[in-house]
């Protein structure tokens, strides 16, 4: 049985809980695309667990962890978590997976800073060489040096530090060898596990408003990130698809650049976002902080087809115009409705029934839920792994 999570928002929603949470059910736990631009944060008896390529399953010992072909690697991140985690055993890595080598982070750096006030606001993790040519050393380095060659005179035309050949295939060749023994047929091994009716969860990263196709391009990440990427990311067919569960925070954050209709400023926004811990886990930049838009989740829920909502973090005019039909210069535009609901003060961390939440706290819930027209399965109410309500 397939089961996807994916955000609702702009990112930061507290899908990296909600896996660790719900992958003690399951036998695998699948990365399909994003690379480590993601960064999930798990927190299990008050340690903190910052992930951003190893699936969010890790913490679980019997859970399986696959990072199918969709995913962009970046072997020195990837090596460092390696070394964090038990994952002997456990991680199954595509060769498939492209690579993102030295030239691809230089560059994108030297783009970004060449764009001036018009920042994109990438986190510069920024891809043709894939793990795959890594078990043939000798054409990966003619390939490399080929690129590397290229790429250094569009960063010298930028007034950019050229990359030093020699140097990072040296780094290269010993990240080779602690990857390599975890390089596996990661297709076949997830169709393997579906003709056993195994349970799989597939974990999205970033968030459908950040869709490349979907989202008000170019404020988008790189990938697409609606369920459709499970089959072009980890070769699972679409029908083997049974949920879809769209995780949605009680608030709004997004980090970088890009339209945010809701956005709060001032005394506001500071307090929810220390209240929130609203800092990138992969950049450490202040998130911005906003309303729940119940018009973009609305959308969102509609382009991928949620079956589920999970909300998280609840401890905390003009012509009407769709998400569908605005381009990012609409959305920096328009101006929002909003519906007002007195909010709640006490600590709800430990409750565990729907009906022990305060009376304003339901209320809220109950109008996500009917504005969206779908069921709330989970609740989170903090970010340990046991603070949750199940419905
Ligand atoms: P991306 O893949 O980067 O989009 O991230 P993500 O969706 O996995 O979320 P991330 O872990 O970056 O951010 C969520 C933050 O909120 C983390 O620090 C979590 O520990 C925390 N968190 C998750 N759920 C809750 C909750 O219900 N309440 C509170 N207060 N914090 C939560
Ligand atoms: P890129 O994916 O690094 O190209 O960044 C494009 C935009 O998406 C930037 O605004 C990033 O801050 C944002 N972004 C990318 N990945 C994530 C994520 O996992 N969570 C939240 N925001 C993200
Ligand atoms: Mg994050």
């Amino acid at each position: 049985m397939v089961s996807v999570i994916i955000g609702l928002q702009w990112g930061d929603e507290g899908k990296g809980k909600i896996v660790d949470l719900l992958s003690s059910q399951a036998d695998f736990v699948v990365r399909f695309h994003g690379g480590n631009n993601a960064g999930h944060t798990i927190v299990v008896n008050n340690k903190k667990y910052p992930l951003h390529l190893i699936p969010s399953g890790i913490l679980n010992p019997k859970t399986k962890c696959v990072i199918a072909n969709g995913v962009i690697i970046d072997l020195e991140v990837l090596t460092e978590e390696i070394k964090m985690f038990d994952v002997k055993g456990r991680l199954f890595i595509s060769d498939r997976c492209h690579l993102i080598l030295p030239y691809h982070k230089a560059l994108d750096r030297a783009l970004e800073n060449t764009r001036g006030k018009d920042k994109l606001g990438t986190t510069a993790r920024g891809n043709g060489i894939r793990i795959y040519e890594l078990k043939n050393w000798d054409l990966f380095v003619e390939k490399f040096t080929f690129q590397t060659n290229i790429k250094n005179k569009i960063l010298k035309a930028l007034g950019a530090e050229e990359i030093n050949v020699k140097k990072a295939l040296e780094k290269i060749a010993d990240l080779r060898k602690i990857i390599l023994p975890y390089v596996a047929d990661t297709y076949a091994l997830l169709q393997n596990a579906i003709s056993e009716n195994k349970k799989i969860l597939m974990e999205g990263a970033q968030a459908v408003m950040l869709d490349n196709d979907f989202s008000p391009y170019p404020f988008s990440t790189a990938s697409n990130t609606i369920p459709g990427a499970v089959n072009t990311g980890a070769g699972i067919p679409i029908q083997k698809i049974e949920d879809i569960l769209g995780v949605v925070k009680a608030y709004t954050s997004r980090v970088g650049a890009g339209p945010l209709p809701t956005e709060i400023h001032g005394d506001l926004e500071d307090q929810i976002r220390e209240k929130g811990k609203e800092y990138g886990t992969t950049t450490g930049r202040p998130r911005r902080i906003g309303w729940l838009d119940l018009e973009a989740t609305k959308f969102a829920c509609q382009v991928s087809g949620v079956t589920d909502l999970v909300i998280t973090k609840i401890k905390l005019n003009g012509e009407s115009i769709s998400y569908s039909s605005c381009g990012y210069q609409e959305l920096a535009k328009l101006t929002p409705v909003y519906k007002e609901f007195t909010g709640w003060k006490e600590d709800i961390s430990q409750m565990k029934k729907f009906h022990d939440l305060p009376q304003t706290c339901q209320e809220y819930l109950h109008f996500i839920k009917k504005f969206l027209s779908l069921k709330i399965s989970l609740i989170s109410t903090g970010p340990q792994r046991e603070e949750y309500i199940k419905l």
